[in-house]
Order: structure tokens, then C-alpha cells, then sequence
């Protein structure tokens, strides 16, 4: 059994050495070391891993281009010639790490390009996974017991009804969020896994989950631009609703989609609702578009409206990077990477405003 697999199972072993580091606070960088080889997997909070070669001297360019944010439970194996710096992008961010020998060593260090370096392209990449965090955290204080709806998206619903073939087998809803549509889907008896980068809202799904005695534990941490511990081949349905327009860097969507890619069957289907334009427009939580219009720019702070208890209130909360695309730019981006568009349909809804829903096939051989 490979490193990585062994630390994804968490399989005791006589030869093998667990050992476990917190990386304390957003500021150390730390040094992950060990002659023959090594594991490590984030078991809690978010840690930015840089795999190094030992051979190469670090430039600032090869660690910006090496640069990936883990959550719980995503892993990286390193062989003998490398070695990680690793830094927490959220306090109390804890390591585990595995190794053949006991050698496995983890230290804070000094480096050139600077640690200050480190943490500056930490920083610019840790404001996107704390934009999402921050904004359930802050509805949820607001006293919102969730900040999108308890009802499945209109538009999966459509879908549903109009290819129910396409729902079977083993499902994955990329950017779950709180989990409206794995919740009914899990209701309806499908195989759903559910990945969010923000774990109080996956905690929501979690309790929602509970609380109608579903199963829970297909809710789990995963960036979907990585999807790291999917097997290929391994999901016959993935499902992208209101989340790939929250990816704004090409090179980011295109790792996305080329992952889905490689996770479905062969046969398989993806199916995308992504905001065609006006983006905000028939929103919810965006009851006057005119008004705010003008300031729906990332980093601006505009009123959303939230449902609490009492019925219904305005908060400020900011504006997170998002992306607009026709339909036809869409079918020609994911078409790109060996999808085929099997059907494109406007829709209009509180959750996403004007967007576009696509049904794609991968292949069937
Ligand atoms: C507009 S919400 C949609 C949530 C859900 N699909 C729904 O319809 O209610 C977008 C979601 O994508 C998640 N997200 C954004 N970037 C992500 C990434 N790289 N990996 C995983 N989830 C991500 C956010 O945390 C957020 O929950």
C-alpha cells in the first residue's frame, strides 16, 4: 500500500510511524523532512503545502507555482528527494504525518525566498477559502439558520424531472454548500458524496442531515479545484450548482473541470448551473439589483438579505470574486477538456439569478 493511501485510511502498521504537528498560528513556515519519504494529511483546519525538490534551490516562481491549500483530510506524499513547507491558513492547523522510518522531523525555519514571502502568496490565495468561511460564519451569528434556502435548487429539480435516468448510481455535488441539494438527494435513497471548502457549512449539512436521519458522512472537506482522494472512473453523476462561477482563474476552472473529467465513468454525466451574466440580478438575498448594482464588486460590502427567525433582515457582507458566461462560451470551455453538451437550458432563479444549466456526457469509451 502507497504512503498516500495508508494516510488517507489511517491504517496502523508495524513499519509504518505516525506522527502528528500543529502548525500553531498563519505565520511559521515549517520544514517537513525525512530520508526515505513521507505522507502528511491535514486533520485539521487548512494548511498551504509546498512540495520541494531537495535538489533545486527555492525561487519565489517555483513556489508560486507549487502552491496548494489543504483542507481536512486532503494528502500529499513526498519521495526521499523532496521535502514540504508547510504554513496554517487557519489557526490550530493540524498535521498528520507518516513515514517508513521514525525520521519523519518537522521544524520552523527561515528561508530564501524569505518566510515573509511565503506567507504573502499564502495570503493573497488564503482570502478566497476565508471569504467562503467567513460568510456562513457571520449569517450564522446574524442568527440565519442558513444563508441559502432548505429547499433543493429549482433547476436540479427540473433536471430531475426532465433526465431522472441521469440520477443514479454514485453521485458527487461539488460545492455543497449546506447541503440542500445532497439532502434531498440522499432523502430520495441516491449515493451522494458532498464537498465544500467551508466546513461550518458542511457542519450545517452535517446537522441536517442528522437531524433527518440521513447519512452524514458523505459531507466532506474537499477543494473542488483539486478534488484530491477521488478515485478516477469512480462517480457516475457530478453535479457543479452555483459553484464553478465562483472560480475566477482559468487555470483554476480548468483543473476543476479536467478533474471531473478524470473522476467520472466513462458514460458519465456533469451537469452545470453557472450565472449567465448580471450576476446578483433575482437573487434572494438581493431583493433591489438596481441599488447595489453599481457595487457589486469583490471586496465592496453590500446589504444581503438573510432569513432569520423573526422573518427576514439586512446584513453587510462582501462581495466574493465571481465569474459570467454565456452558455455557449460554457459548452466550449468544459467541451474543451472531452465532454460532449447533451442539452443547455436558461434558467432563472432565487439562488443564482439568470444562469445556464448544461447536461455534458463523458465519453462512453
Ligand atoms: C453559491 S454557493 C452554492 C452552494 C450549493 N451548491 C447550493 O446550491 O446551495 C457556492 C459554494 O461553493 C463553495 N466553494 C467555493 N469554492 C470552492 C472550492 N474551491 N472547493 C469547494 N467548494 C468551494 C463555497 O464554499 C459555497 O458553499
Amino acid at each position: 500500500m502507497s504512503l498516500y493511501q495508508a494516510i488517507l485510511d489511517e491504517a496502523p502498521s508495524e513499519d509504518l510511524h505516525f506522527t502528528s504537528i500543529n502548525l500553531t498560528d498563519r505565520k511559521t513556515v515549517w520544514q517537513l523532512d525525512g530520508s526515505a519519504g513521507f505522507a502528511a494529511k491535514v486533520t485539521r483546519g487548512r494548511g498551504a503545502i509546498f512540495v520541494c525538490e531537495k535538489a533545486t534551490a527555492l525561487t519565489l516562481e517555483a513556489l508560486q507555482a507549487s502552491f496548494a491549500p489543504f483542507g481536512v483530510g486532503e494528502a500529499v506524499e513526498c519521495d526521499a528527494s523532496q521535502y514540504i513547507l508547510a504554513i496554517g491558513i487557519l489557526d490550530d492547523t493540524e498535521l498528520m504525518l507518516l513515514g517508513r522510518d521514525a525520521d519523519v522531523t518537522a521544524s520552523p525555519v527561515e528561508f530564501s525566498p524569505t518566510s515573509d514571502d511565503i506567507r504573502s502568496i499564502v495570503g493573497t490565495n488564503s482570502d478566497y477559502y476565508y471569504g467562503y468561511e467567513d460568510r456562513y460564519r457571520t449569517v450564522y451569528e446574524e442568527g440565519a439558520r442558513l444563508w441559502e434556502s432548505a429547499e433543493p435548487n429549482a433547476s436540479l429539480l427540473q433536471m430531475i424531472r426532465e433526465r431522472p435516468d441521469v440520477f443514479s448510481g454514485r453521485i458527487i455535488d461539488l460545492g455543497c454548500g449546506e447541503g440542500r441539494d445532497s439532502l434531498y438527494l440522499l432523502s430520495q435513497g441516491h449515493d451522494v458524496v458532498s464537498v465544500d471548502v467551508s466546513h461550518t457549512a458542511l457542519d450545517r449539512a452535517r446537522e441536517l442531515a442528522a437531524a433527518a436521519n440521513l447519512d452524514a458522512s458523505g459531507f466532506v472537506e474537499r477543494d473542488i479545484i483539486y478534488l484530491r482522494g477521488f478515485e478516477d472512473n469512480s462517480f457516475d453523476l457530478a453535479m457543479n450548482m452555483g459553484c464553478l462561477h465562483m472560480l475566477v482563474e482559468e487555470e483554476q476552472r480548468a483543473r476543476h473541470i479536467s478533474r471531473v473529467f478524470d473522476i467520472l465513468r466513462p458514460g458519465g454525466h456533469f451537469i452545470v448551473d453557472h450565472c449567465s451574466g448580471e450576476w446578483g440580478k433575482g437573487f434572494f438575498s438581493i431583493p433591489d439589483y438596481a441599488e447595489v448594482a453599481p457595487d457589486l464588486v469583490p471586496g465592496r460590502v453590500i446589504p444581503r438579505r438573510i432569513r432569520v427567525a423573526d422573518g427576514e433582515k439586512n446584513i453587510g457582507l462582501e462581495v466574493l470574486p465571481y465569474s459570467e458566461r454565456s452558455g455557449d462560451a460554457l459548452a466550449e470551455e468544459i467541451g474543451r477538456h472531452g465532454f460532449s453538451v447533451v442539452s443547455s437550458t436558461h434558467t432563472n432563479t432565487e439562488a443564482f439569478g439568470s444562469s445556464t444549466m448544461l447536461l455534458f456526457q463523458k465519453p462512453a469509451s
